[in-house]
């Protein structure tokens, strides 16, 4: 069955320099360049870029409305956004899991007790594609995760053509991945989060 927990947001820690700010501070410009954990507020704007990236494409997607409020509602924590301008340009989020391999249950639950990270979803807007945008918010993200004393590791599953891509960032894939989407299969990668480089680098971004 599943768990409920509510969990407060921790603050991201972030290089020096970088333009952060709590989502409570008040502003009276919108900062260029924000990193921050998604808030429910923020679920409509993750759905539009999900509607384009995956719907259009597919017609399914990672996360529907309901089960992106349902993760920004029990594990904000594991989410992360970029925002221009205050607009959501890319985002991943996350919920936590606590068995070897993802399995179909996986894919709507989130077990607090878990020290797996599991990423539903890592979207960028299309406008901002091919600029290294994904790229630099995996690193914050698995940096994020490294701050968090419970996450042992992370897991996702992708198409097979893009295991070249999360292997930039020190997943590997561990085989095909038990949850079937329709038609569609994927591969399973993991990423441990213990002894890595980039928590101990300033990854650059
Ligand atoms: C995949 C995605 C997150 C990458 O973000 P991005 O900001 O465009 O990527 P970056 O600019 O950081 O890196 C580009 C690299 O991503 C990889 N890549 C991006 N889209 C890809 C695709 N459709 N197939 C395979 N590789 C892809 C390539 O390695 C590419 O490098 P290359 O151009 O040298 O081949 C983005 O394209 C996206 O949101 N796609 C739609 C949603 C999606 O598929 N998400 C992943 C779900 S597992």
């Amino acid at each position: 069955m599943q768990r409920i927990c509510h969990l407060k947001p921790e603050a991201l820690s972030l290089p020096p320099g970088a333009s952060e700010s709590p989502s409570c501070q008040r502003r009276h410009t919108l900062p260029a360049s924000e990193f921050r954990c998604l808030t429910l507020e923020d679920a409509v704007s993750v759905f539009e870029i999900e509607r384009e990236a995956f719907i259009s494409v597919s017609g399914i997607c990672p996360l529907y409305l309901e089960e992106i409020r349902h993760f920004l509602t029990l594990c904000p924590e594991l989410s992360l956004g970029w925002f221009e301008e205050g607009r959501l340009v890319a985002f991943i989020i996350g919920s936590l899991w606590d068995e070897e391999r993802l399995t179909q249950e996986s894919l709507r639950l989130h077990r607090p007790g878990g020290h797996v990270a599991h990423l539903h979803v890592l979207a960028v807007h299309h406008t901002f594609r091919q600029q290294g945008k994904g790229s630099i918010l995996l690193w914050r993200y698995l940096h994020h995760l490294g701050g968090q004393r419970a996450v042992r590791r992370a897991v996702l599953m992708c198409e097979e053509a893009l295991v070249p891509f999360y292997e930039k960032f020190g997943f590997q894939a561990v085989g095909p991945c038990a949850i079937t989407v329709g038609s569609l299969t994927f591969t399973e990668l993991q990423c441990s989060l213990r002894g890595q480089a980039f928590l101990r680098r300033n990854s650059g971004c």
